[in-house]
């Protein structure tokens, strides 16, 4: 079974005639009783067995080393799996924000039910139009308009999402009442809404700022859920850790920069 080369080598066909012949013999003359007979019968045939199993692992090893890729082919597989992984973020995580800077870009993290209610919270005594911006699948949206918010627009720029947010609100009947629009929320005009939600990561939220005090009419209010906007002082707060969302009165931050001479401005892109 050991070749001289000291590797493990498989019995041709007369040496394993050969070796079963002896078996046979000494099992015959073997003086021990029929049960540690048969026990040691199936232990070679094991040993058998794992030896030739060996071999075989030992060959395809060695084919698959013969194989190994060569530098084009190292280039050809990350190039591959680089385009793999940009056509998953660009075609199913983050279609449509081909043109939206990468510091801006804010993928979807759904409001839990909690968060949804604290918002809700913030806003009741509220009424007239409301917009979410980045609105995925819909669901402060569509909460709000059962509130009597009224338009309730969300803007989002996931097309799956806004086919999700289109089939939640007919699911629920609210079809009609509702809008979704594919819309850059940094180029929508705000100053028709008296009520803004956002969700959105705190890298945006400096920049979103500066549009709000900007565009939004002076009765308006902001609720932000998640993370709170970093320079404003919030009118109302509700609930704990990440289900906390924040209120904010435009009238006030707005004498508040006044009355710190904070000039309002927005760059346009
Ligand atoms: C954290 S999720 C919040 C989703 C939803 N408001 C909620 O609370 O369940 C942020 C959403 O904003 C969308 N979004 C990010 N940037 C956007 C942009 N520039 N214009 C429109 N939608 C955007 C994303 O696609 C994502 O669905």
């Amino acid at each position: 079974m050991f070749s001289s080369e000291g590797g493990v080598k498989t019995p041709g066909k007369e040496e394993m005639k050969r070796m079963k012949e002896n078996e046979v013999m000494s099992y015959q003359i073997d003086p021990r009783t029929q049960q540690q007979k048969t026990t040691e019968y199936n232990l070679i045939s094991l040993t058998r067995k794992i030896c030739m199993e060996e071999d075989i692992q030992e060959e395809s090893l060695a084919e698959f080393k013969e194989r190994r890729l060569g530098g084009w082919g190292l280039l050809q597989l990350t190039a591959g799996t680089g385009l793999a992984v940009y056509a998953m973020w660009a075609g199913i995580l983050m279609p449509g924000f081909r043109r939206v800077p990468l510091k801006l870009q804010v993928p979807y993290i759904p409001a839990s039910k909690r968060q949804v209610q604290n918002v809700m919270t913030l806003l009741k005594s509220r009424s007239g139009g409301l917009a979410d911006l980045g609105s995925g699948d819909g669901r402060i949206v569509l909460e709000a308009s059962q509130l009597g918010f009224s338009p309730a627009v969300g803007y989002e720029l996931n097309p799956w999402l806004l086919w999700l947010a289109r089939f939640h609100a007919w699911k629920t009947r609210n079809y009609g009442r509702v809008s979704y629009r594919r819309e850059d929320l940094w180029k929508v005009d705000l100053s028709g809404y008296k009520n803004i939600t956002v969700f959105l990561a705190p890298s945006v939220l400096p920049l979103l700022q500066e549009k709000l005090l900007v565009e939004l009419p002076e009765d308006a209010l902001i609720v932000a859920g998640r993370f709170p906007f970093p320079d404003w002082t919030p009118c109302s707060i509700v609930g704990e850790g990440v289900e906390r969302a924040w209120a904010y009165q435009i009238q006030a931050l707005r004498g508040h920069n006044q009355s710190k001479g904070i000039k309002m401005t927005v760059e346009s892109s």
